[in-house]
This record gives C-alpha cells, structure tokens and sequence, in this order.
C-alpha cells in the first residue's frame, strides 16, 4: 500500500480472468466493495490463456450487470502487466480471494512480485466456504457436459453462457 491515507479513501483493484464471473468472485466483489471506498474489478486480457469462453466485450457486460447494485465498483480492462497497471491508475492496494490452501502458494509469489515491481500490497479475502470448490474452468466443464451450474454463476453469466451454447449448437 501507498504511503498516506488517500482523503477520498482507498482505492483498491480486483484483477481476474472472470471467464467467466462466478458467484465465489461476486462474493469477494461485495465483501470488497464493503471495506474499500473505490473497488475497480479489472479483466485481464490474458494472452497466455487461449480460446477463452467469453469475448472481452461479452465479459465487460456480463460484469457490470452483475456489479450494478454497487455504486462504488467500477469494471475495466488492461493488458499487461498488472503491477504498471496499478500504477498507471493509482491504485492503492490489490485485493484477491483465497480458496484453499493451494491457493496461497502460487499467490504469494504473485503477491511479493506485484509488490516488488509496484511498491503495492496485495490484501486476501478468504472465499465463503461455499464456494471454495468453484472456478470458471470447472464451471465451464459442468456446463459443456449438461451439469447445472445455475447455483455456481450470477444469473446474467448463465443467460448469457445457455445462448452461447445454444449458438453453438445451431451452428
Ligand atoms: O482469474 P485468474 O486468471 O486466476 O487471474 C489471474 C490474474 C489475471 C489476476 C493474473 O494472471 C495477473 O495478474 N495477470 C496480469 C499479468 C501480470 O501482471 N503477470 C505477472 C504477475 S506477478
């Protein structure tokens, strides 16, 4: 974190993939959007992850209709690297959400690195229990092989995930 205390408060970033959005993100979102003055949720464009499910477009939308009941959340995008991005828009910490134990281990490393290359923390949220087993990779594999995924994503991603397979399907 910054040295001194922003008057306006503090301005935190929640970076993710979110393809797509689940209900474990959201939670983190509203819990996030609880502690901090400004939350920006950031999409990644990862080129490193290919294929996504989503277009960048598709998961902006997505995104903010499900942030819409939070007046101090803002959705974005950048390439690159997110210890510049942080920078560039000064940002005063980096939040993320811890799973399980596994977690940890590859955002450690994440979390010092970030803060060696942008002087900025890195502050955990421990996931709610109930979603400690959801990620967009195993939501997208339920929901390719006909599993019920509606209790894992907010509604707007399910709509928008049954007429993309239903595009799919048609074409
Ligand atoms: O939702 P994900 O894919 O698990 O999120 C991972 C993400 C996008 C937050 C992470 O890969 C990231 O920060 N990417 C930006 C590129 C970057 O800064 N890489 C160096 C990390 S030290």
């Amino acid at each position: 974190m910054t040295s001194g205390v922003r008057p306006e408060g503090t301005r935190a970033i929640y970076p993710g993939s979110f393809d797509p959005l689940t209900n474990g993100h959201l939670d983190v979102i509203e819990r996030a959007a609880g502690v901090f003055a400004e939350l920006i949720v950031a999409i990644v464009v990862n080129p490193q992850k290919r294929n996504p499910m989503f277009t960048l477009d598709e998961r902006e939308k997505m995104l903010a209709r499900c942030v819409a009941h939070l007046p101090n959340v803002r959705v974005q995008h950048f390439r690159g690297l997110l210890a510049d991005y942080v920078t560039k828009t000064d940002v005063d910490v980096i939040v993320k959400g811890l799973r399980v134990v596994s977690d940890f281990e590859s955002e450690m490393s994440t979390a010092l690195m970030n803060r060696s290359l942008s002087n900025v923390d890195t502050l955990f949220l421990m996931s709610d229990a109930k979603y400690s087993f959801v990620s967009s990779s195993l939501v997208k594999e339920v929901f390719f092989l006909g599993g019920d995924v509606a209790p894992f994503v907010p509604a707007p991603v399910l709509e928008v995930m049954t007429s993309k397979r239903s595009a799919l399907k048609g074409s």
